[in-house]
């Protein structure tokens, strides 16, 4: 078949596949094209296990594979033939030298662009679809225009605003897509071309242009914005716990004003994945170097709160069961970052595991999509663990039981079995606060929400 335009995604990840799926489904005269260094990743897009889990993906990815949907690690090849190139590589947070735990690491997305200029032969438009820091396209845009075969690339900036979990819908369904580019007249036609793909679904209203830097920085700002009112709940779940007033009844109480609305502000363990804190951290270097450090410190405290809310929540483990926890035995509901995923980066589980283990506990965990990775994050750490799918199996002979994930299995099960299986006295710490605390009392545990008073039996 011959297609009307070839699109390619280096960066086969948790962005790139999901992306890339709901591009060749919508628009079947494209021949879109998934690279990636990583081979076995391939193989898994290429297969029926996906390398990641989100809800209606599978389906996706079958209805347009092999059709006009292909995964490949021939990155030469799909650069030379593409007309359009979104750039989907990782940029975590530096871990050496310079801006080491603050700023993005570009040298996957610097290789990306030496690749581009190696291989190209013909103009392209080359979209930023990384989270990257405000005026990477500056830098992008020298680094393409050292090629001297003269080959025009346009750099137009399309940050990606799914969130895990729910990444197809959002995917059809977004609030907004957003196409940031250069102010001039081969800028203008980039961002038209990037929106007429987006237009073969999404309502032309909600598609938003701007220049190149409000868009880079936009991303940034949203995923702040987002964090911040995790923290600023958070922060006041830590008053609530020492007043007894009841986080979640604020939260709807406060919630109610429209202006505030109800979404991202309930009280939980803090907010993980890889985006949050890189990107908030980010935001902070960003604005220590042009010299705002009122404005770095004001974003860093989110950051700080999330921390202290991770650490308020396994020393109020340790102190409830008196003080110690050497060989008791501990289950993590949850180990994902969030529920619907696979995905741990930065999951608070991992630091809370990290913490029982140092404090001797013998640690089960449980998650339904978590477990693999959950295995990659604790590997080599001292200390009993168990990796155990089954919620009931999990929990026999346990003493507590801390929700780290808000997968809906949790909310439905047998807790009066759980309980008859379990050492006593027996303890719940509810990290997500999704759990009919009363009901857990009364079948006999220890009760320990976040932001709300204790139910205890002593
Ligand atoms: N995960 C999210 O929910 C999310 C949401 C919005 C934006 N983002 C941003 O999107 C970007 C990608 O995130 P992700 O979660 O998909 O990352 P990821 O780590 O899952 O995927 C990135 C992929 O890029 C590949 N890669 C790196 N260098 C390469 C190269 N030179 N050539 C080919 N492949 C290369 C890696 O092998 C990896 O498979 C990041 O900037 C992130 O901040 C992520």
């Amino acid at each position: 078949m011959k297609f009307s335009k070839n699109i390619l995604c280096i960066g086969a990840g948790y962005v790139g596949g999901p992306t890339m799926a709901i591009i060749a489904l919508k628009c079947p005269s494209y021949k879109v094209t998934v690279v990636d260094v990583n081979e076995e990743r391939i193989g898994r897009w290429n297969s029926d296990d996906l390398p990641i889990y989100e809800p209606g993906l599978l389906d996706a990815v079958r209805a347009a594979r092999g059709k006009n949907l292909f995964f490949s690690t021939a990155i030469p090849e799909g650069i030379r033939a593409a007309d359009i190139i979104f750039v989907s590589v990782n940029t975590p947070t530096k871990t050496f030298g310079l801006g080491a735990g603050m700023a993005s690491d570009l040298q996957y997305w610097e290789k990306t662009a030496h690749q581009i200029v190696t291989y190209s032969e013909k103009p392209k438009i080359i979209v930023e679809k990384s989270t990257l820091p405000v005026r990477t396209a500056e830098a992008m845009e020298r680094i393409l225009s050292e090629n001297k075969k003269n080959i025009h690339f346009e750099v137009v900036s399309n940050p990606e605003f799914l969130a895990e979990g729910s990444a197809v819908n959002d995917l059809l369904e977004p609030d907004r897509v957003l196409i940031g580019s250069q102010q001039t007249e081969s800028g203008f036609k980039a961002a038209r071309e990037i929106a007429a793909i987006y237009a073969h679904w999404v309502p032309i209203e909600k598609i938003i242009t701007t220049n190149l830097w409000s868009a880079e920085l936009s991303k940034l700002v949203a995923n702040a914005f987002l964090a911040q009112r995790i923290s600023s709940i958070n922060a006041i779940s830590a008053l609530c716990e020492k007043t007894d007033a009841d986080v979640a009844e604020i939260s709807f109480a406060v919630g109610s004003d429209t202006r505030i609305g109800f979404e991202f502000i309930n009280a939980s363990i803090g907010f993980g994945g890889s985006c949050f804190k890189k990107d908030i951290l980010n935001l902070v270097y960003i604005c220590r170097s042009y010299g705002l450090n009122e404005v770095a410190d004001y974003w860093e405290k989110v950051v700080k709160m999330n921390d202290y809310q991770q650490e308020r929540f396994v020393k109020k483990i340790i102190k409830e069961m008196f003080n110690t926890i050497v060989a008791k035995k501990i289950v993590l509901l949850g180990f994902a970052f969030k529920a619907n995923t696979g995905d741990t980066r930065e999951s608070p589980g991992i630091y809370l595991a990290k913490k029982l283990l140092e404090e001797r506990a013998a640690l089960v965990i449980c998650d339904p999509q978590a477990l693999e990775n959950a295995r990659k994050d604790l590997a080599g750490l001292e200390g009993e663990v168990v990796y155990e799918p089954d919620p009931y199996r999990a929990t026999q002979a346990a003493q507590a039981i801390a929700v780290i994930t808000e997968w809906d299995v949790f909310k439905k099960l047998d807790f009066e079995k759980i309980f008859a299986g379990m050492r006593k006295p027996a303890f719940v710490f509810d990290g997500r606060n999704i759990l009919d605390h009363r009901r857990l009392f009364q079948i006999g545990f220890n009760v320990f929400p976040l932001g709300k008073p204790s139910l205890t039996h002593f």
